[in-house]
């Protein structure tokens, strides 16, 4: 169906409707009114004047004719008269109730009147020297009477119809016009207001909804308007405000659970250097402990930060062209010593053809630097890490391989989640925290690129990232 696109069409639409309508209306009642009251009346006074006259100059002509009856002079004086008065004319000799001419414009009989009905209207002529008599045939007609005399003293009435009001169907279409009109614009009044004013009470619904803490709660206005555009902008709006709450429950709830462990230790370790017989050496130990919590807690906090800022949107891609052997010899020297510490093998296979990466450099240092320590954590002395880059399918494919001790099928898909350590107790004490495989997943996002795992038990472990050209 038809759709109209905007409110301001809408509204300029329905003023021209509404004037189309007012217009009919005013034309349709001042037809009305003019027909029955105005023009008739003046109209008839003119005509009565005009049969008048008619009637004095055919009755000078009788006076110098011997007889009235086929005279041609007389014929065409009427038919003349037709002819310029619009109107049927005839000319009846009372005696003998003869019509002796008539000239009909309209190709209509004059009514027959009843003997009685004709005395009435010469009764009348003879006082008034001319009168009027309403037709009631339906067509809105009028019959004008004068009476002439010849030299003989007979009398005749010279009569002339004319049609002076709108016939009778003229009329009931031009009422009918006129409902119609005042019933459209009576019905369409409130269609047309509700129309606009509905998706405003929902979108004011709404925005109380929003106000009293429904985050998120949407409208449902599909119309294409500017009311609709508002719409959907709200609920964009409301979405984005959900996000951000969530998102600062979350962030707050993580943080005040993954503080709460190592504080405790931090406390305990505290309380114990407070004893005033412990040994110097045992004194170190423990205030190392503490720095090195403080130190996983930094990173911790620095993590969610990070998490936070992607999926809030508030970090922005500095994009460069990235040699692959650049940033693998500054993976290298930072991983150096603890590659070495573990005597583990690291090799780089480059397959890009001197095709360079597109990608924010700091950022995907960070998730190479967390697949690579990742790996490193959980492979054995002498064991093997490869990182490769190629291109599959119009993409560059980077994938950190080990030979490690792998993760089990069931928990693949899971470890791309916040805080999810395969091995819990074990994670504890290497300080992970679970969320190193989340950011990755989230910056590889960001670069709209795909991240994905493949593991087999005491096998190894293999993550590969796309990412576009
Ligand atoms: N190469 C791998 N080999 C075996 N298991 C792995 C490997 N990479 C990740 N995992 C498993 O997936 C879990 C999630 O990894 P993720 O990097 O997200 O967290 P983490 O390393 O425990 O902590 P964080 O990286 O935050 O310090 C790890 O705890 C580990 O169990
Ligand atoms: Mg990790």
């Amino acid at each position: 169906m038809f759709k109209i696109k905007s409110i301001y069409s809408k509204i300029v639409l329905t003023i021209f409707g509404f004037i189309i309508a007012i217009s009919i209306i005013i034309f349709a009642f001042t037809a009305l009114i003019r027909n029955v009251i105005d023009e008739p009346s003046i109209y008839s006074r003119e005509i009565t004047r005009e049969i008048k006259f008619m009637g004095r100059i055919v009755e000078e002509k009788m006076k110098n004719l011997s007889a009235v009856e086929n005279n041609e002079e007389i014929k065409n004086m009427i038919e003349d008269f037709s002819n310029k008065t619009e109107s049927d004319i005839r000319l009846l000799r009372l005696k003998d109730r003869k019509t002796l001419f008539s000239a009909y414009y309209d190709n209509e009989n004059i009514n027959i009147f009843s003997n009685k009905e004709l005395d009435e209207i010469v009764k009348d002529t003879e006082k008034e020297g001319a009168t009027r008599k309403y037709l009631r045939t339906g067509n809105g007609e009028m019959l004008f009477n004068t009476l002439i005399r010849d030299r003989d003293n007979n009398i005749y009435l010279l009569q002339s119809k004319h049609k002076i009001f709108y016939p009778k169907e003229r009329r009931a279409f031009l009422w009918i016009m006129l409902f119609l009109c005042i019933l459209i614009i009576a019905l369409s009044a409130f269609p047309i207001s509700r129309n606009i004013t509905n998706p405003i009470n929902k979108l004011i619904d709404a925005s109380q909804k929003l106000a009293s803490g429904k985050f998120g709660y949407s409208v449902d206005v599909k119309s294409g308007d500017e009311i609709g555009r508002l719409a959907a902008n709200f609920n964009q709006m409301s979405e984005r405000i959900r996000q951000l709450h969530e998102n600062r429950k979350n962030l707050l709830a993580d943080i005040s659970h993954e503080l709460r462990t190592p504080l405790a230790r931090i406390q305990t370790d505290a309380e114990i250097i407070i004893d005033k017989n412990l040994s110097e050496e045992k004194r170190r130990d423990y205030l190392n402990d503490i720095i090195e919590e403080i130190r996983c807690m930094n990173s911790l906090i620095e993590d969610l930060f990070n998490l936070s800022k992607i999926d809030l949107g508030f970090e922005k891609l500095n994009l460069e062209d990235i040699e692959f052997s650049t940033l693998m010899n500054e993976l290298y020297n930072q991983f150096e010593a603890s590659i070495k510490r573990k005597n583990i093998e690291m090799e780089f296979v480059d397959r890009l053809n001197n095709q360079k990466i597109r990608a924010d450099k700091a950022k995907i240092k960070q998730v190479i630097s967390n697949l690579i320590s990742n790996a490193l954590q959980h492979t054995e002395e002498g064991g093997k890490i490869v990182i490769t880059g190629h291109i599959v399918d119009g993409k560059i494919e980077i994938s950190v391989k080990d030979n490690g001790k792998g993760i089990p099928e069931e928990e693949l898909p899971k470890i791309f989640n916040r805080f999810y350590r395969v091995d819990k107790s074990r994670a504890r004490d290497s300080g992970g925290s679970g969320l190193g495989l989340a950011i990755c997943k989230r910056i590889i996002a960001f670069h709209k690129g795909d991240i994905r795992a493949e593991s087999k038990l005491n096998e190894g472990t293999t993550i590969t990232f796309t990412l576009p050209l």
